[in-house]
């Protein structure tokens, strides 16, 4: 509907300013003012329709200096402004204001004008430009006091933030990731979340977000050592085939470094990338995957252990290889595959010595269907019968 409602605006201004082929510009939308922080973007819309379709322009007047309106243009301010126009239908243009900063601040003007004479430099055109303003306010972020700064490992924090400018504040919001996990509507500019146990679980990093225009925040990172687990605590792989073993590490901050060790009578040997090419090493913050390719009884079998560390400390895990060997792996198989032809046996052998004994008052269906009986066959059953029968027992 809305789809329609716009396509279906211009053609009645259209017919509405009628006289011929011709009319003048107008606004179907507006840019609207907006306030941001300084490093923010911002984008501004306008549209417009006539007949012949107008051109849409933007220039800016600072705030800061006396400076009067100049056009912006697409790359202006070392490629922080960019613009991006569509000429269908009716003309749209949309302005990207990149990294703001406070010089930014000021009026924007959408122009639009379809007077054939209106980029004509002596000429003036009959019909001016016509004009629609937004304000843009960038003001630096207000400051936020966070504490504790330092966190330990299995104590009890309580996480606090301090909004110190005074602004409006319409509500609060604790997010842990991108996940919200506490909210108010109160204007206090303090705001706490307590960790009654500060372990891998809770480990992340915790957003005090104030509601205010525009929304301010601060990141708090509640830090810990690694809490490594094995995937699986034994693996199990046949002679040849690749075996993969692998560790995570799900707290915060990720894994730094990640190490592979096979141990033997209590000896570690680490595993390094490429140490043999059977072994391959893939690691990313929380996770770490150790491939055996070409799996050897002798060689491969075995407990093999990972250890992560971060800055905050270390942690490992182990996992038991077993490597089958290729026959042990078709036993399930071969066991179906024997299963099979024993019975296949019993049947044979229980119908042979059935057959003969059976055949004299055996029923006409088995009879006629091992023959292969048909239908008129068994129209006139009676006729046959004998045949059959006579076939059957010899
Ligand atoms: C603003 O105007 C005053 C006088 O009107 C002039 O002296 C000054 O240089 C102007 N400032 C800027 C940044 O253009
Ligand atoms: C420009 O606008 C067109 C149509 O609205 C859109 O498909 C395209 O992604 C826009 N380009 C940028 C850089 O935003
Ligand atoms: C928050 O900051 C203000 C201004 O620095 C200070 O007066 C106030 O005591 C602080 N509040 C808390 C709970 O830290
Ligand atoms: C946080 O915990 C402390 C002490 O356990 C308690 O006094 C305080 O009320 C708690 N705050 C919140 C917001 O639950
Ligand atoms: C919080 O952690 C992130 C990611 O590890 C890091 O970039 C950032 O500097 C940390 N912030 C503080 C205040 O330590
Ligand atoms: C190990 O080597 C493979 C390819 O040889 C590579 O894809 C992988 O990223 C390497 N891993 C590490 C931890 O360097
Ligand atoms: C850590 O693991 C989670 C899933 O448990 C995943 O969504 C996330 O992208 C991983 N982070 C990194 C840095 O690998
Ligand atoms: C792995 O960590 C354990 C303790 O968690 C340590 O005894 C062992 O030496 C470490 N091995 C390697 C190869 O870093």
């Amino acid at each position: 509907m809305r789809g329609i409602g716009f396509v279906a605006l211009p053609l009645v201004l259209l017919l509405l300013c009628g006289r011929g082929s011709q009319a003048s510009a107008g606004f179907i939308k507006s840019p609207l003012s907006v306030v941001r922080l300084t490093g923010q973007d911002a984008e501004l819309h306008c549209e417009a329709i006539g007949r012949p379709m107008p051109e849409i322009q933007w220039w800016f007047e600072p705030d800061y200096n006396n400076e009067s309106f100049s056009q912006l243009w697409d790359g202006a301010r070392m490629d922080r402004v960019q613009m991006n126009s569509t000429y269908v239908f009716h003309a749209t243009s949309t302005l990207y204001l990149m990294e703001l900063g406070t010089e930014d601040s000021g009026t924007y003007e959408c122009r639009a004008s379809n007077d054939p004479d209106r980029n004509h430099l002596s000429k003036s055109p009959r019909i001016k430009w016509i004009r629609s303003q937004a304000n843009v306010i960038v003001i630096d972020p207000p400051n936020i006091v966070t504490s504790p700064t330092d966190i330990e490992e299995g104590s009890h924090v309580v996480l606090n933030c301090n909004l110190t400018d005074q602004i409006p504040i319409a509500g609060r919001e604790w997010l842990k990731g991108d996940k919200v996990i506490q909210k108010d509507d109160d204007s206090s500019p303090v705001m706490s979340y307590n960790i009654s146990e500060v372990n891998a679980e809770k480990s992340g990093q915790y957003t005090c977000k104030f509601l205010t225009t525009p929304e301010v925040s601060e990141i708090i990172n509640v830090t810990v050592s690694p809490h490594v687990v094995a995937y699986k605590k034994s693996e199990h792989g046949n002679e040849g085939d690749t075996g993969v073993l692998t560790c995570k590490s799900n707290s915060f901050p990720p894994v730094d470094n990640w190490v592979w060790y096979k141990e033997e009578d209590g000896v570690h040997t680490v595993i390094a990338n490429g140490t043999d090419e059977r072994f391959i090493i893939k690691s990313a913050g929380n996770k770490t995957e150790l491939r055996v390719l070409k799996l050897d009884m002798k060689l491969d079998q075995g407990v093999y252990g990972c250890n992560g560390t971060n800055t905050f400390g270390g942690a490992g895990a182990t996992i038991a290889l077993r490597v089958r060997s290729r026959l042990a792996a078709l036993w399930p198989f071969l066991g179906i595959v024997a299963e099979v032809l024993i019975l296949v046996t019993i049947i044979f052998i229980y119908e042979k010595r059935r057959k003969p004994d059976e055949a004299p008052e055996g029923s006409e269906n088995s009879s006629f269907d091992e023959d292969g009986g048909s239908a008129p066959l068994k129209s006139n059953s009676g006729a046959n019968h004998d045949n059959v029968r006579q076939r059957n027992s010899s």
